[in-house]
C-alpha cells in the first residue's frame, strides 16, 4: 500500500506538514510505504489554460508538476494538505490540483465535438482514496477542506472520513501548537485506520 502525503504549505516549519506526519506514521504502523512532498521545494506554476493535455495526454508546461503527478499516479492513497490562506488553500496546492485534474483527464480519455459527450474511462485518480488536512490559525478550515473535497469528487475518487474533519488549529498566535492538539492529532491518526481499511477492501476486490 502506498501513500502519499502532499503538503501545500510554503513554510519550513509547516504545522501542515506536522498533521500530515501524524497520519503518515499510523499508515506506516499498519505496513503502507508513505512519502511526503513538500510543493516548497518544488518549481510548480498555475495551470495556463493552454488545453495541450487534451492532445498531449500530459502537462505540457516544463517544470517540476511531473514529479508530483508521477507519484500521485503511483499511490493508492493521497492526503492532500494545506495551510488555510484566506479561507483557501494555498496556492501551491491549487496549482498541482488544477493542472493534475485536467491532465489527468485526458490522460485517458478523448475530448470529442461540443455535441458529444466523451466516452468516460476513467482519470489516473480513479478509485484512489483521498483525504483533505486543513489547517488554520483560527477559522477557514472547511473552506479549504471543501476545496480539496470538490476536486476529488470531480476526479472519480473515494473520500475516507475520520471521527471530525481532518483540519488542524495551529499557528502563530494560534489556539495551541500543532503538538499540542491532542483532538486534532487523533482525528489524523483515525484518518489513516479509515483509508487502510478502505484501501485493503478495494484491493481484495481487485484481487477476486
Ligand atoms: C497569507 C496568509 C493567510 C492566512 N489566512 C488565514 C485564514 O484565513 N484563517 C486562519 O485562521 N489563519 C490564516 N493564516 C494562518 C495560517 O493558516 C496558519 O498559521 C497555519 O498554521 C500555517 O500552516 P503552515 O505552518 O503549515 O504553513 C494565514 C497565514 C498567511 C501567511
Amino acid at each position: 500500500m502506498k501513500i502519499l502525503g502532499i503538503c501545500g504549505s510554503p513554510r519550513e516549519e509547516s504545522n501542515t506538514r506536522f498533521y500530515l506526519r501524524q497520519t503518515l506514521s499510523e499508515f506506516e504502523t499498519q505496513g503502507a510505504q508513505t512519502e511526503i512532498i513538500l510543493l516548497r521545494d518544488l518549481n510548480i506554476r498555475g495551470c495556463k489554460g493552454c488545453y495541450g493535455c487534451v492532445k498531449a495526454k500530459k502537462c505540457v508546461i516544463e517544470d517540476d508538476f511531473g514529479i508530483v503527478f508521477e507519484k500521485m499516479m503511483e499511490a493508492d492513497g493521497i492526503l492532500f494538505g494545506s495551510p488555510v490562506y484566506h479561507s483557501s488553500i494555498t496556492s501551491e496546492l491549487k496549482a498541482v490540483l488544477d493542472r493534475a485534474g485536467f491532465s489527468g483527464r485526458w490522460y485517458s480519455n478523448e475530448m470529442k465535438g461540443k455535441e458529444d459527450s466523451y466516452e468516460w474511462k476513467g482519470t489516473v485518480f480513479s478509485g484512489k482514496v483521498v483525504a483533505p488536512v486543513t489547517v488554520a490559525r483560527r477559522a477557514g478550515q472547511n473552506f479549504a477542506f471543501a476545496q480539496i473535497l470538490l476536486w476529488a469528487t470531480c476526479n472519480d475518487c473515494i473520500v475516507a472520513g475520520s471521527t471530525y474533519w481532518n483540519v488542524g488549529v495551529a499557528g502563530k498566535g494560534g489556539t495551541v501548537n500543532a503538538d499540542e492538539d491532542e483532538e486534532g492529532i487523533g482525528i489524523m491518526k483515525h484518518l489513516a485506520s479509515n483509508m487502510t481499511h478502505i484501501i485493503r477492501c478495494l484491493k481484495r476486490e481487485t484481487e477476486v
